[in-house]
């Protein structure tokens, strides 16, 4: 890994630093130069949330390494708004509403200049095709389209500037066009979320994951991990203090695998470094022994007699059966002139919020663990934590940071047990922030439903009876429920 004399030019002022060449010119805006208005959505070049101007030129910052960066000249979303002042195309999107969670809208502000930049007559239809390589999950376009023509006509002059300014709410707010009081720091880029969040002091986590859909841990052997430099802490289900589980309705879902691993992606260690490379290279030193067990990855299939057996709890591989009945089904069906039976299926839905997981745990100085990150169930959330720890509630604070979508994925507590117990472990704050592979692999999914719908129907139209039977997969993954005692007490730490 070689090193260069990195001499660039970031919004106006010259920077001269020492870089590895490869490093991404995204890592070094956001962790060198704490410019986190780039945000990382995908890594890949897909999204445009790490939209910057290299040399005038609108660049995927995540593809793009420091060494190309040499020399030239970087203008990010910080650079727009001078002295605080928002440009009109900041001003537009905030007029027109066109932010909703925000992780989008700094490379979509990017994204916009540099189409106003191109051309500033641009019609509809060229905007659509200039903003064409960056994503929004919540707003569905419009209101972003309607701030460019907005901030285009404005700048030729064909709008007075008083376009800009906030409508008038009259009597009433309802209809009227209500501003979002933190649409200035989401145009801007000044909004923290979770994984732009720092601390003195703080440790980076990596995750080791399984890479068998259904196998028995028989060993996990961290010693040589621990060992290296740099590396502050190594938690697995040995350090969990109290109950090993958590879940929306059902605590069945385990912060880091015990017995068995039960989906590709599970969790079974985590590594606290002093920085992510040293973490994710420690991660190659844990050693896990598995016995691989048959998987299954059909609910149907699941449910047949001799599938193999995910939990313990449950034989026949079903977590929760729930009837409705009521009158006569089958008389419904005899009377009826028309019997219908269709068999529908819908497919798993990835939420693909912008905003990839993160979150940053620490003990403040009254012992109270702390966890910062984008949940939307922050007090369920804080009193799982809480058995997790084996904590009183008030030894636990759950503070929720700015959501970048959520969409209902971010219901689901995944990480947050892992941070916190890295944080005691080590004492010191650890921020964890998932890729979006990550992200994929190990969050909760809308359930895949196959629906067996059979209705009767009078001449007249009337529905006599139905019969509807649905079978839900278990959010992709599989789970077993245990709820283990004391196991290990993190170096027998009070918090
Ligand atoms: S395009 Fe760079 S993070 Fe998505
Ligand atoms: S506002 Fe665009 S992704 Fe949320």
């Amino acid at each position: 890994m070689s090193d260069l004399v990195l001499s660039l030019g970031v919004n106006g002022r010259k920077i001269e630093r020492r870089a590895q060449a490869h490093m991404r010119l995204l890592d070094f805006l956001r962790d060198e130069l704490d410019l986190t208005g780039t945000k990382e959505g995908c890594g890949a070049g897909e999204c445009g949330t790490c939209s910057v101007f290299v040399d005038g030129v609108l660049m995927k910052s995540c593809l793009m390494t420091v060494a190309r960066a040499q020399g030239k000249s970087i203008e990010t979303v910080e650079g727009l708004a001078k002295q605080g002042e928002l440009t009109i195309l900041q001003q537009a999107f905030h007029r027109t509403g066109a932010s909703q969670c925000g992780y989008c809208i700094p490379g979509m502000v990017m994204a916009a200049t540099a189409a106003l930049r191109g051309n500033p007559h641009a019609d509809m239809e060229e905007i659509k095709e200039r903003l064409g390589g960056n994503i929004c999950r919540c707003t569905g376009y419009q209101k972003i389209f309607e701030a460019v023509e907005l901030a285009r006509d404005v700048m030729n002059g064909t709008l007075p500037a008083t376009a800009l300014d906030p409508e008038a709410y009259g009597q009433s707010f309802v209809g009227a066009n209500v501003r979002r009081i933190d649409a200035p720091s989401k145009v801007t880029g000044a909004l923290k979320y979770a994984g732009d969040m720092t601390m003195p002091n703080m440790l980076h986590l990596q995750v080791l994951r399984s890479p068998h859909p259904h196998a028995r841990i028989l060993e996990i052997d961290t010693s040589e991990a621990e060992a290296m430099p740099g590396v502050e802490a190594i938690v697995t289900h040995r350090d969990v203090p109290g109950v090993d589980g958590f879940g929306v309705f059902v605590y069945d879902q385990p912060v880091l695998a015990c017995a068995y691993v039960r989906y590709v992606g599970e969790a079974i260690a985590a590594v606290a470094a002093e920085d992510p490379v040293t973490a994710k290279n420690a991660l190659e030193k844990i050693n896990v022994r598995y016995e691989l067990l048959p998987g299954v990855f059909d609910p149907f299939e699941a449910m047949e007699p001799g599938a193999p057996v995910l939990h313990n709890s449950t034989p026949d591989n079903v977590l929760m059966h729930v009837p409705i009945r009521t009158g006569d089904v089958e008389k419904g069906f005899a009377e009826s002139d028309l019997v219908i039976e269709e068999t529908f299926r819908t497919q798993a839905v990835e939420h693909a919020y912008l905003e990839p997981e993160a979150g940053l745990a620490y003990v403040d100085a009254d012992g109270v663990v702390t966890v910062v990150s984008p949940s939307q169930n922050i007090t369920h959330h804080r009193k799982v934590m809480a058995k997790i720890l084996a904590l009183p509630i008030n030894k636990v604070r759950m503070i929720m940071s700015p959501v970048g979508g959520g969409f209902g994925g971010k219901e689901d507590m995944t990480y947050q047990g892992m941070l916190a117990l890295a944080a005691i472990k080590s004492g010191r704050p650890v921020r964890l922030v998932f890729t979006r592979e990550e992200s994929i692999a190990a969050t909760a999914k809308r359930h895949p439903f196959t629906i067996r719908h059979k209705m009767g129907l009078r001449r007249d139209g009337k529905i006599l009876a139905a019969r509807i039977h649905g079978v839900a997969q278990r959010c992709l993954r599989l789970f077993e429920p245990r709820r283990h005692a004391k196991i290990g007490d993190p170096r027998g730490r009070t918090v």
